[in-house]
């Protein structure tokens, strides 16, 4: 074995910048990040061949001066901590002084830069960790960054480079995470001079249309929580807005982009209730966190956090998701879309779950609906207002969210009437939602309300089953059912939950006593809850083929108007659909 000996500067600067600058888009980040943390507000960046060949970024920052040009780019060289004190409330993006020395061991970076009332800007040069002399150079206040060359000097990383295409489109993630985390500061991006991306200055609404598209922003729910030391703002999709991959998540944690576990997974959590099986949710959130409460030197790239309390963090960051997640469709303040794939809609362009009147206030339906109930009046389709040109009910500004019943379509649908035009239901999928969370709100209150049946419901079992209901009594009323044995393998249902009174009751009463001897009493009630509630709640809504009236097509109207999370059944599929007239007006090709 060869003698110990010390490294040169160059290698450990190239050692860690395997850490760092692991290909041109690492290197685009900490480029970003340096622009943020210098407060410009205009950062250009200009990339050639994917950044491999160059990456430039160009702000108006507040400047490097001259003398400090050869600290910059000098190892563990920085000026925004001097002391662990400072580390552990840091609130700049940068602090380990190491980004800039191991881009120029890896690289060739010249460093431009101007502060405010200098006489002329001053440049410097740096190939492979050897810093060239101080230059004058034209330049305005602020600082370039240019990187030509990546891993020059380093063959074995150049190997691991992919194609073009595939290293510009991680430059342009990491584009859009600055972009979307700093509305405020105005953004361009070109890739072989080819214009890709400008963005001028502006809110946080404008700036995430522009970075997630329009139909993200058409789903997307604003969300603003605080509690002490915590604050989550931004904007949850709708799950009708739904995606195949991770790709339009984005988390922040005071103004750093991170992926991080806890986060998701309270994420996660909060829509499993509402998405459909493998589909990804997708938000925009940040996160305002003391920074004493989270360590952000957790990882070179520094892309991981570790939060002090992670129990509070996330039982935070959950409730606030479901709550803007829960808002029924009475209220939900910002419109629903339409799922992305066409396909689902059976070709029909222009199909959409409606917004429900985000221009009138939510108050004002609360207002209306009480009325209505309090006078007991079942208001009829043509009090909606007739336009007698066309011979057809427009309802009017009066006319509720999800408009009156017209007709029950193959025992499936309802069609209904409301301002915007004709909105469409899936009669089961929406009424087990509804179901379901009365089930969850009644046992959350320990109130499940038994209807006691005129004639028990007898079905035959085994001895197993028998059992099962002998020891698990308790839990068994709690969950709104009276069952006893009639003989060692027979059992008759006596009560169960009123919401499920019209269901399959022998059904649903097998189905609950499989969960019981599966899973057992402590858990069924805990873990398996939801899981179980939702069976319940299958089994107990309306079926297909039956026929409604009008007036109980109505009551399920309203109904969906006032429950939590009703523009999805609980697995996740839509329950309703708005078809506005415009959209029908284009069916049939009128007025063009
Ligand atoms: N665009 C810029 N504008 C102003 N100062 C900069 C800029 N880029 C780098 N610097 C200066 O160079 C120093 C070193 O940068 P870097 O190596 O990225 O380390 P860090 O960002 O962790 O401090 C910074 O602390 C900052 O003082
Ligand atoms: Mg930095």
């Amino acid at each position: 074995m060869a003698s110990i000996r010390i490294l040169s500067d160059t290698l450990i600067s190239q050692i860690a910048a395997g850490e760092v600058v692991e290909r041109p888009a690492s290197v685009l980040k900490e480029l970003l990040e340096n622009s943020l943390d210098a407060g410009a507000s205009s950062i250009d960046v200009s990339l050639a061949q994917g950044g491999v060949k160059q990456i430039r970024v160009t702000d108006n920052g507040q400047g490097i001066d001259a003398d400090d040009l050869p600290l910059a780019l000098a190892r563990h060289a920085t000026s925004k901590i001097a002391t662990l004190d400072d580390l552990e409330r840091v609130r700049s993006l940068g602090f380990r002084g190491e980004a800039l020395a191991s881009i120029a061991s890896v690289a060739r970076l010249v460093l431009t830069s101007r502060l405010r009332d200098a006489r002329h800007a001053s440049a410097l040069r740096a190939e492979g960790g050897q810093t060239g002399a101080l230059q004058p150079a034209a330049h305005a206040t602020g600082t370039t960054a240019e990187v030509d060359d990546l891993y020059f000097n380093t063959p074995a990383r150049r190997k691991f480079l992919r194609t073009e295409a595939t290293e510009f489109s991680h430059c342009e993630e990491v584009f859009n995470r600055a972009a979307l985390s700093r509305p405020d500061i105005a953004f361009s991006l070109r890739h072989n001079s080819r214009v890709i991306s400008h963005l001028a200055a502006t809110d946080l609404p404008r700036r995430s249309e522009a970075i997630l598209g329009a139909e993200f922003a058409a789903a997307a729910r604003p969300l603003m929580e605080q509690i002490a030391g915590l604050q989550l703002s931004g904007f949850v999709a709708s799950p009708n807005y739904t995606r195949s991959s991770r790709d339009a998540q984005y988390l922040f944690v005071n103004g750093r982009f991170v992926r991080d576990k806890v986060l998701t997974h309270a994420l996660r959590e909060a829509y499993r209730d509402v998405l459909h099986g493998d589909r990804h949710p997708a938000y925009a959130l940040f996160l305002a966190i003391d920074p004493t409460a989270v360590d952000v030197n957790v990882h070179p790239a520094k892309i991981e956090v570790r939060f002090r309390d992670s129990r509070a963090v996330h039982q935070f960051v959950y409730h606030a998701v479901s709550k803007a997640l829960a808002a029924s469709a009475a209220n939900a303040p910002v419109a629903y879309a339409a799922p992305t794939e066409t396909s689902r809609l059976g070709g029909i362009a222009g199909m959409k779950q409606g917004s429900l009147g985000i221009a009138q206030p939510v108050a004002s339906y609360g207002a209306m609906f009480s009325a209505a109930r309090t006078a007991e009046r079942m208001p009829l389709p043509s009090e909606g207002g007739t336009d007698p040109s066309l011979g057809i009910h427009r309802g009017g500004a009066e006319s509720p969210p999800l408009g009156y019943a017209l007709a029950q379509l193959h025992g499936v649908y309802i069609l209904a009437q409301n301002a915007k035009g004709l909105v469409l239901v899936d009669m089961h999928a929406a009424h087990e939602r509804i179901v379901y969370e009365r089930l969850k709100s009644a046992l959350d209150a320990h109130a499940m309300a038994l209807q006691k049946l005129l004639i028990p419901v007898t079905f035959n079992t085994d001895r197993l089953d028998v059992t099962t209901v002998e020891e698990n009594q308790e839990t068994l009323r709690a969950l709104g059912f009276e069952l006893a044995p009639l003989s060692p393998t027979a059992l008759a249902v006596r009560a169960v939950p009123v919401e499920l009174a019209a269901g399959n009751i022998a059904g649903l009463a097998r189905a609950v006593l499989a969960d019981l001897r599966e899973y057992g009493a402590s858990r069924v009630l805990t873990e398996r809850r939801d899981e179980l509630l939702s069976t319940m709640a299958c089994h107990g809504a309306v079926r297909a083929n039956r026929a409604l009236g009008l007036a109980e097509m109505n009551a399920l109207l309203r109904d969906m108007e006032e429950t939590e999370r009703s523009g999805q059944c609980n697995h996740g599929r839509p329950t309703w659909y708005q078809m506005s007239l415009a959209d029908l007006d284009k069916l049939f090709l009128r007025g063009q």
